[in-house]
C-alpha cells in the first residue's frame, strides 16, 4: 500500500567535497556558538546538521540517511517536502507574504472554513495562532472569560506547551521548572490501565473509577470555580494513552454539570495522526474548544490555533476578544494549512492512517511485544503508537526510572543509538519509544521502520530480565 506520490525516497547527495564539508562543519559551529537549543544543557549538546528531507527520510551533512519515524516532533504528518505544500506556500510567498490580522485575506478564510468543516459539532471559529503552546493559552482564556472562573484542570500525564499558562496546566515533570506560577492549576490521574492509579484490573473498571476521581476532584476543588478541563484526547508525549471507551463522553458530562469548558488540547494527535480528522471523531465527543497546531499544515510554516463552538464565540458577537497575536493567521502559514488539508483528502491519508494502525502496526507492535521481554505494553491508533520498555514485565518496573536523568537514562540511551545506527530515527521519551511516522509513508518503509525496532529492541532485552 502506497500513498499516491508519498514515498519520495530520494537519496542524499554524495558525502561532500572538501569545501563543502567546512560550509557543513561551519552550520555545526555556528549552532554551537549561538543557538541556544530548547530543553538541553547546552554544553553536552552533539546536534546532527539537517541538510535536507523527503516524503519519510532525511539527511545529514554526512550523507547519513533516517527513516523519521517522529515525523520531527509529531508534525510532519503530509511527510517532507510535499511538493504540493512547497508549491503553495512558494506561490503564496509571490503573492502575499504577510497581511495584519485585522484584514481579510483569501487564504486564511479558506484554511479556517476547511478547518471549520472537518471539525465536529458546531466547532464553526478559528482563532489562529503561530503553534500549539499559543493555542492551549488562548483557549484557557476563551474558557475563563466565558464562564468568569479561573481554574483549570488537567492531567498529570500531559503536556500543553511551555508559554506561561501552558506550562502550568502541563502535568509532567516539564512544569516543575516554572513553578511557582499563577495560582489555581489543578492536575488529576487519567486513565492509565497499565499502570492504573486506581487499581483497576479492566478499562471498563479504569473508566468508571477515572471519571469518579475526577469528579470527586471536582468536588474537593469547588467545581463551580473550575473554567476548563483541558486534556489531551489521546495523551501524546506523556505514553499515548488511548482513552477507554466511555472516559471522554464522561468528561463531557461532567462539563456540562458543572458548566465547564471542555478543551481537548489536539496539538499532536489532531489533523490525521490517529486515523481520524480529530481523535475525538472516534468517540463521537464534542468538546467546547479543540486546540490543534502541528499537522494542521505538517509544520512547514508555524501555525495553530483554537476551534471555537458557538455558544463561546457568541460571547464575543458584542464585546472584544481581549487577546491577538501578529501572526495570526499568517498567510504562508494558512496556504500551507489549505495544501496539506487537501493532501490528507486527495491521498485519503486518513482512512489510510487507520486501515495500517490496525493491519500493519498494531500487529508488529503486538508481535514484537511476545517476543520482547523489555516490552512491557504496546498501545494506540492510527499511526501513533507506543512502546512502553520494562526491566521486568512482572513487576512493569520501567527501564528507566521516573523523569531519569543522566547515567539512569543509559537503558533508552543505547536503545536509540542501536535505531539510529541502522537508518531508524525514534521518538525516545522516558522508557518509551513513539511511533509516529509521517502519514505518507509508503507500506514498505513502514515494514523496514518496524524491523530495525526489532532489531534495536534486543539492545534494550539486555537490561530487562528474562
Ligand atoms: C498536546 C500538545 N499540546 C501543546 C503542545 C505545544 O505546542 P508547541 O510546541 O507548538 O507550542 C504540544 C507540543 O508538543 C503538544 O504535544
Amino acid at each position: 500500500m502506497r500513498a499516491p506520490g508519498a514515498s519520495r525516497a530520494d537519496a542524499p547527495p554524495d558525502p561532500a567535497p572538501a569545501a563543502a564539508a567546512e560550509a557543513r562543519s561551519r552550520a555545526w559551529r555556528n549552532d554551537r556558538a549561538h543557538v541556544f537549543h530548547p530543553w538541553s544543557a547546552q554544553g553536552a549538546l552533539d546536534p546532527v546538521v539537517v541538510t535536507g528531507a523527503s516524503g519519510a527520510h532525511f539527511w545529514d551533512e554526512r550523507g547519513r540517511r533516517w527513516l523519521d519515524f517522529a515525523s520531527q516532533l509529531v508534525n510532519v504528518n503530509a511527510g517532507h517536502q510535499h511538493p504540493r505544500i512547497v508549491e503553495a506556500i512558494r506561490a503564496q510567498a509571490s503573492a502575499l507574504c504577510t497581511v495584519a490580522p485585522y484584514h481579510a485575506h483569501p487564504v486564511r478564510g479558506e484554511a479556517a472554513r476547511m478547518i471549520a468543516g472537518r471539525a465536529p459539532g458546531d466547532l464553526d471559529r478559528v482563532f489562529f495562532t503561530s503553534g500549539g503552546a499559543e493555542a492551549v493559552e488562548n483557549a484557557l482564556r476563551l474558557a475563563r472569560l466565558h464562564t468568569g472562573r479561573h481554574k483549570v484542570f488537567s492531567a498529570y500525564r500531559s503536556y500543553h506547551g511551555a508559554t506561561a499558562g501552558a506550562i502550568l496546566a502541563t502535568g509532567d515533570p516539564r512544569r516543575w521548572a516554572s513553578e511557582p506560577g499563577a495560582a489555581g492549576f489543578v492536575h488529576f490521574w487519567g486513565p492509565y490501565p497499565y499502570r492504573s492509579a486506581f487499581h483497576a484490573r479492566t478499562p471498563e473498571e479504569e473508566c468508571e473509577r477515572a471519571l469518579a476521581h475526577l469528579a470527586d476532584t471536582l468536588a474537593a476543588e469547588g467545581a463551580h470555580t473550575v473554567a476548563a478541563i483541558l486534556l489531551e484526547t489521546v495523551v501524546g508525549a506523556n505514553g499515548v494513552l488511548v482513552p477507554p471507551d466511555g472516559y471522554l463522553a464522561g468528561v463531557r458530562r461532567l462539563c456540562d454539570a458543572h458548566g465547564i469548558v471542555m478543551i481537548a488540547d489536539e496539538v499532536m494527535c489532531g489533523f490525521g495522526r490517529c486515523g481520524e480528522w480529530f481523535a475525538v471523531d472516534r468517540w463521537g465527543v464534542v468538546p467546547d474548544l479543540i486546540a490543534f497546531a502541528k499537522g494542521v499544515n505538517s509544520g512547514y510554516v508555524p501555525l495553530g490555533g483554537v476551534l471555537i463552538g458557538a455558544r463561546i464565540a457568541a460571547g464575543f458577537d458584542a464585546r472584544p476578544y481581549p487577546g491577538g497575536l501578529t501572526y495570526s493567521g499568517h498567510p504562508l502559514a494558512c496556504a500551507a494549512a489549505v495544501a496539506c488539508m487537501r493532501v490528507y483528502e486527495d491521498e485519503d491519508l486518513i482512512a489510510r492512517t487507520r486501515r495500517l494502525g490496525e493491519t500493519v502496526l498494531g500487529p508488529a507492535l503486538e508481535a514484537m511485544c511476545a517476543r520482547h521481554p523489555s516490552v512491557g505494553e504496546v498501545r494506540g491508533l492510527g499511526l501513533f503508537w507506543a512502546v512502553e520498555l520494562v526491566r521486568d514485565r512482572r513487576t512493569r518496573e520501567p527501564l528507566v526510572p521516573f523523569n531519569a536523568a543522566g547515567a539512569d537514562n543509559a537503558p533508552m540511551a543505547a536503545f536509540a543509538d542501536a535505531c539510529k545506527a541502522r537508518g531508524l530515527w525514534p521518538f525516545v521519551h522516558a522508557n518509551r519509544t513513539h511511533l509516529a511516522p509521517p502519514l505518507t509513508i509508503a507500506e514498505d518503509e513502514l515494514r523496514t521502520g518496524l524491523e530495525i525496532l526489532d532489531d534495536a529492541l534486543s539492545v534494550a532485552d539486555r537490561y530487562a530480565a528474562t
